[in-house]
């Protein structure tokens, strides 16, 4: 259990914010496969503050997910304060504040990564959301802006003495993007120098990893983001190991099972045509490391509509599970859809 502000949490594991990925069917799959919190993507608060249709969608949740905390970005403490009140207005249990992403259009604005360059303008944002939002409130923030400036430590007391109840750290330096290895170590000295809770992110790739970052850092809480992507069962894993069984690889039919209740709640909340685009991306996560997966990657990239889509994915399924028991040949022609996996790879891929 993890306790923020008032609010328990049945575990320790956090879906981290993944803008364009952590719509909300995502959310519920992880929440369903054992996170303890989900976050949203960020949202833009002046777009909130605007009443922008698009922005405000961001905001649409389902009990399933709950708690639920909603992730909003932007430079301006009114601003911030009034789209955190909007936030808890649609549901939010929890409201974070994005002080990490690196991407230019967000940190030329002021917002994000941007802000670990100004100590001051952090306290204004906290001190203003803290102020009106009766839920808890949580910073997400990186090691810094880069090394030498005003350091995750400093900026995660900054947040303690506004009245945030935890912080969410991610070491690796806005100026460094996504590339080279988040740096643990500053999560431990975070740890030592602050009294909320710290939750860790960065560069767990598995059940093992999401052990370890807890015991080299003392972390309070562990976030796992891009290993969650077509994955989402590494929180089921994460809390089997820590309760001494052995973390389980998700049996075919599971897989094919998660897949098509992700397909479904996809359809419901954007329609077929969207849901096909945003599906197609998700199988590339959803097969990666499975037998075959190379060639029916390939095969699905020529596939638009959903109708071929699903008996695609059927068929590479069916193909799977014959091959785990042992069937002979990997994708048997014998009825229809394993047939119609086999003309697409020759089309696509040549035999
Ligand atoms: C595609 C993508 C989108 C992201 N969008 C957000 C976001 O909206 N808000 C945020 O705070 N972090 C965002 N992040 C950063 C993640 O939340 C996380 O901090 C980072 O991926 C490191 O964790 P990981 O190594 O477990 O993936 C994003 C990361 C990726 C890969």
């Amino acid at each position: 259990m993890l306790q923020l502000g008032p609010l328990t949490l049945r575990n320790r594991l956090v879906m981290a914010p993944m803008s364009g990925i952590t719509n909300l069917p995502f959310r519920r799959i992880a929440k369903r496969m054992g996170a303890g919190l989900v976050v949203t993507e960020m949202i833009s608060a002046v777009g909130l503050t605007r009443r922008n249709k698009k922005t405000c969608r961001y905001l649409q949740t389902h009990p399933e997910e709950r708690p639920l905390s909603v992730q909003i970005f932007g430079s301006e403490p009114a601003i911030m304060a009034e789209a955190a009140r909007m936030a808890v207005g649609a549901g939010a249990d929890l409201v974070d504040i994005n002080m990490g992403c690196p991407a230019r259009k967000v940190v030329k604005t002021g917002a994000g990564g941007a802000l670990l360059r100004s100590p001051g303008r952090i306290g204004d944002i906290i001190t203003a959301v803290r102020a009106i939002c009766p839920v808890p409130l949580t910073v997400k923030i990186r090691a810094g802006w880069s090394p030498g400036g005003p350091s995750a430590t400093l900026i995660a007391r900054i947040a303690e003495d506004c009245g945030a109840d935890a912080v969410i750290l991610h070491p690796r330096w806005v100026s460094q993007g996504f590339s080279g290895r988040a740096d643990w170590d500053i999560i431990a000295h975070v740890k030592s120098r602050v009294r909320i809770p710290v939750i860790g992110n960065g560069d767990v790739r598995s059940p093992f990893q999401a052990l370890a970052m807890r015991e080299q850092t003392g972390c309070d809480g562990v976030m796992i983001g891009r290993a969650a992507i077509g994955n989402p069962w590494i929180f089921q894993q994460t809390l089997d190991l820590e309760q001494a069984r052995e973390p389980k690889a998700p049996a075919i039919h599971e897989r094919k099972e998660i897949i098509s209740i992700h397909f479904s709640l996809l359809m419901d909340l954007a329609g077929e045509e969207r849901a096909a685009r945003i599906m197609r991306g998700l199988l590339m996560w959803y097969t990666k490391g499975l037998p075959f997966g190379n060639r029916f990657r390939a095969a699905f990239t020529g596939i638009e509509d959903l109708p071929t889509m699903t008996a695609a994915v059927d068929a590479y399924f069916s193909c799977l599970e014959d091959t785990s028991r042992g069937l002979p040949g990997a994708c048997p022609r014998e009825n229809a859809d394993r047939a119609l996996f086999a003309a697409l790879i020759q089309e696509h891929v040549g035999p």
